[in-house]
């Protein structure tokens, strides 16, 4: 059975806690199937594990915004103590479906709580590391999850993020996207995620060290060389080391943005 954390809203677990969801359901096969990138999702989620923090591990991580609940179960598979947070009411079912489809993971590292993540339900410091998984973006106010990011991670515990960047909304991609999904929630909105404004944010919640930014290439645009101009870069050819730092920096900054912020001790 998988806890409820203390002071989360009830849930309604109406028929997605059926078993026979296992197999088919998004909510248990993602990140392999449900439709977004596995290869994607699977190294965006190395690189975020990259970076947690050893001295805080110890202490339960949250997964803000969990979605189908796939980055809490791969914390789990880590053996790491973590908590799905969302504003949708299926988190149970998710983490259930998941602890029942493999054996492998100990449904007791797993809880969840509903919430907004304007203002979470969760006592100060209760967390060493917060996950924010391409969640960011949708929140209507930055400066007040920030805020409660500050609240909510302990001294010395560090948010980690994987977002879009500073063109997301504006994307051909996005706008068809918003349009489709204001059917079905017309409070859905894609913003974008522009590093020095997030930057600013951070440090007047208390992040007075700012963002720490860790640019990374994209695992579907990879960039990959003949032995020859391999040979040619690490000997210091500047054109070809051009076009892997001139993609990294655009890239990091307009398409895809990971960076944490560490919460002073
Ligand atoms: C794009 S999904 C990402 C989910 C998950 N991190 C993943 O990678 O699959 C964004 C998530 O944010 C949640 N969300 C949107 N607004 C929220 C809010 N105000 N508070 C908490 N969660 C919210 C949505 O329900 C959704 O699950």
């Amino acid at each position: 059975m998988i806890g409820v954390v203390k002071h989360a809203s009830k849930i309604d677990l109406g028929e997605k806690s059926s078993t026979s969801m296992l197999s088919t359901a998004p909510t248990v096969t993602e990140p392999f199937t449900a439709g977004r990138s596995a290869p994607r999702l699977l190294f965006d989620f190395g690189v975020m594990a990259s970076l947690m923090k050893p001295t805080v591990l110890d202490q339960p991580v949250l997964d803000f915004g969990s979605g189908t609940g796939w980055v809490s179960e791969f914390c789990a598979r880590m053996g790491l103590q973590t908590v799905a947070f969302d504003i949708h009411g299926d988190l149970q079912a998710c983490l259930e479906n998941r602890a029942q489809a493999d054996r492998r993971i100990d449904e007791g590292l797993l809880s969840f709580a509903h919430g907004d993540g304007h203002a979470m339900p969760f006592e100060p410091g209760a967390f060493g590391h917060l996950l924010c998984y391409d969640t960011l973006h949708h929140m209507h106010d930055y400066p007040k999850v920030f805020a409660e990011f500050f609240r909510v991670l302990q001294g010395g515990g560090r948010g980690i993020f994987v977002e879009p960047g500073a063109r997301h909304s504006t994307s051909p991609e996005t706008v068809a996207f918003v349009e489709a999904q204001k059917k079905h929630d017309p409070s859905w909105i894609e913003r974008d995620v522009v590093l020095e404004e997030i930057d600013q944010i951070a440090r007047n919640a208390g992040f007075t060290a700012g963002l720490c930014i860790v640019p990374m290439p994209h695992p579907l645009a990879l960039q990959s060389y003949s032995m020859e101009a391999w040979s040619r870069f690490r000997d210091g050819d500047v054109l070809e080391r051009l076009r892997l730092t001139d993609q990294l920096a655009s890239l990091n900054y307009w398409d895809r943005v990971i960076f944490y912020v560490d919460k002073p001790k």
